[in-house]
């Protein structure tokens, strides 16, 4: 499998989102539900109904008009777009939701692609409805499911209800862009219940904003070293599997604010015996 090359679009200012900070809060204060009567009023709604790139766009003119969002921007989507289409996974985990917006990106590229499911966790219950009401907008019920959730509990439930079993026990995709500290024990999570494979691709958000040693490590190590790793960890630490042989690379990209991030893009490409 080859990965498409990492090259960022420059940015487009005039496509700045609002600052996220408003009063020392970058998030719930009101302007995700704010989104979705914004969204529901709107007057081409009917425009937005069944059509995933109107409802991002929309989304897109709320923060940048209205108030900022925590999205992850039409500029990293391009970047993540293409290698969903490209390795056309059947099934794709999102740890972080927020309100759907990379779900219904993400989500309706993996449509488009033929792939089955596409599962967001997201911790904060209203957040999660918010997503699940513009998902459902989008005309996105039957790809995307939107659950609630740590990323810890969205796996297991996965995992344990039988949606991960099966032929559908190797995710294609995983997309972390959930709490920063989560995303290696998270990630070891899936690699002990065997839900990453020798296709599956990671990609992680904010390795730059505000960066994530710990996650960049286990990616980058030999197996060679992350069986030291695993030698010298805690009991009580998630393993993970250290076997996996990843191929990992940082691409520079933008918030949709403009300020400079990069995403980490990790393919899985074979398991030692
Ligand atoms: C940057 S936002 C996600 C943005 C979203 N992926 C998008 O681009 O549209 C991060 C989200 O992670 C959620 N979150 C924080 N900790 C979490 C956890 N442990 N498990 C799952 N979600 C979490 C937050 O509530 C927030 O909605």
């Amino acid at each position: 499998m080859v990965l498409t090359p990492g090259t960022s679009a420059p940015f487009d200012d005039l496509k700045a989102y609002k600052p996220w900070e408003v009063d020392g809060k970058y998030f719930g204060d009101g302007r995700e539900i704010a989104l979705l009567e914004y969204i529901y009023s709107h007057p081409l709604l009917h425009q937005l109904r069944g059509n995933p790139t109107n409802i991002l766009a929309a989304i897109d003119t709320f923060a940048q008009t209205v108030t900022g969002l925590i999205n992850i921007g039409e500029t990293k989507g391009e970047i993540i777009t293409p290698l969903i289409l490209q390795n056309k996974p059947a099934t794709m985990l999102e740890l972080g939701g927020y309100i759907g917006y990379s779900a219904i990106m993400l989500g309706d590229a993996l449509k488009q692609a033929g792939g089955k499911k596409y599962y967001s966790v997201e911790k904060n219950p209203l957040f999660a409805a918010v997503a699940a009401s513009l998902v459902d907008l989008a005309g996105l019920n039957d790809t995307v499911r939107i659950i609630v959730g740590t990323g810890a509990e969205g796996i297991q439930r996965l995992f344990y209800d039988g949606s991960l079993q099966g032929k559908d026990s190797q995710l294609g995709m995983i997309f972390f862009d959930h709490h920063k500290p989560s995303y290696t024990a998270d990630l070891k999570l899936c690699e002990q219940l065997g839900l990453v494979g020798a296709q599956t691709v990671l990609v992680a958000d904010n390795m730059i904003l505000p960066g994530n040693p710990p996650y960049a490590e286990w990616v980058r190590a030999s197996i060679v070293e992350k069986k030291r790793m695993v030698a010298d960890a805690p009991a009580a630490e998630i393993l993970g599997n250290p076997n996996l042989q990843y191929r990992s690379r940082s691409v520079i990209s933008f918030e949709p604010s403009g300020m400079e991030d990069a995403l980490e893009i990790t393919e899985c490409v074979g398991i030692s015996a």
